[in-house]
């Protein structure tokens, strides 16, 4: 706890975009909010706007694709509050727009060091703050598109595209597949100890990872992430929740 015993959230990825809103709506309900991003500028840049309406949102230069950056985070935190009470693993990059059999095994690597690698990295890094909290959240922003189950079935669980048109992206779906099953791995690891892991899709949400094609404000896709942050202790685990999902229901398929 800080001094203040105000609850900590880290937020990865939350210069601009959904990880924006959630840092946004997480210190709105009165955490003290580590705003990560590999920018220092732009990071420096959301503070500021978020500062300017009274929250306590604190820039935390993190690229969570260098391990040295995200060691010195880690021990900035160690050293300023002692404890995180969230982890939201936000941060994430597109991938090439092709199909399987025109992607490269170097582009599905470079997809998957944001978005699987980093997240394990950043999550490993801040564990042991975690567990000092004794009950905390860590939430893996995933996607629907990761489904396997609706991949199977090729159709497009975000209801968006025509039938026939879900696009089968092989580096960013199958890196949001992975990170749903780092989550369930990650969840059973943790059972017991208080720290409930779970995935978030936040919906399709208009910001620069799309050109804004999304159909969701981050207002809108903000809104699951924040949820499994804010989960109480008797809160699910290993869960996959969807835009209009509860944490009693209308979870996704794996
Ligand atoms: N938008 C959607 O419809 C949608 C749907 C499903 C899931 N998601 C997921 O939601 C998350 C947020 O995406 P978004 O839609 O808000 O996209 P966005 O506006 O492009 O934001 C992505 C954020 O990730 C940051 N980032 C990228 N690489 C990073 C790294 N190595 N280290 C630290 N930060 C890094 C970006 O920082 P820079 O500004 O420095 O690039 C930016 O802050 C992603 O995980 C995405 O896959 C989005």
């Amino acid at each position: 706890m800080t001094a203040e015993s105000v609850p900590v959230a880290v937020v990865t990825g939350a210069n601009k975009g959904i990880g924006r809103e959630i840092a946004r709506q997480l210190a709105v309900r009165g955490l003290v909010v580590y705003l990560g991003a590999r920018s220092e500028r732009r990071g420096r840049e959301a503070e500021s706007a978020l500062r300017a309406d009274g929250l306590d949102i604190r820039f935390l230069h993190l690229d969570v694709t260098d391990e040295t950056s995200v060691a010195l985070a880690a021990k900035r935190l160690e050293d300023e509050v002692g404890v995180v009470h969230a982890l939201v693993n936000n941060a994430g990059v597109g991938g090439p727009y092709l199909p399987p059999s025109r992607t490269s095994a170097a582009q599905v690597r470079e997809t998957y060091d944001t978005n699987v690698f980093g997240v394990i990295t950043v999550t490993n890094a801040l564990l042991p703050l975690l567990r000092r909290a004794g009950s905390a959240r860590i939430v893996n922003v995933s996607s629907a598109v990761g489904s396997l189950s609706a991949a199977a079935a090729n159709v497009d669980p975000t209801g968006v595209h025509l039938p026939g048109e879900f696009p089968t992206l092989l580096a960013y779906n199958t890196a949001k597949a992975a990170l749903n099953s780092v989550t369930v791995t990650y969840a059973n690891e943790l059972r017991g100890t208080g720290i409930l892991v779970n995935a978030a899709s936040p919906g399709f949400v208009a910001t620069d990872i799309n050109g804004h094609h999304g159909i969701l404000t981050p207002e809108q896709g903000a809104h699951i992430p924040v949820l499994l942050a804010t989960l109480g202790e008797d809160g699910p685990t290993a869960t996959f929740l969807g835009e209009n999902g509860t944490p009693e229901g209308q979870v996704l398929d794996w």
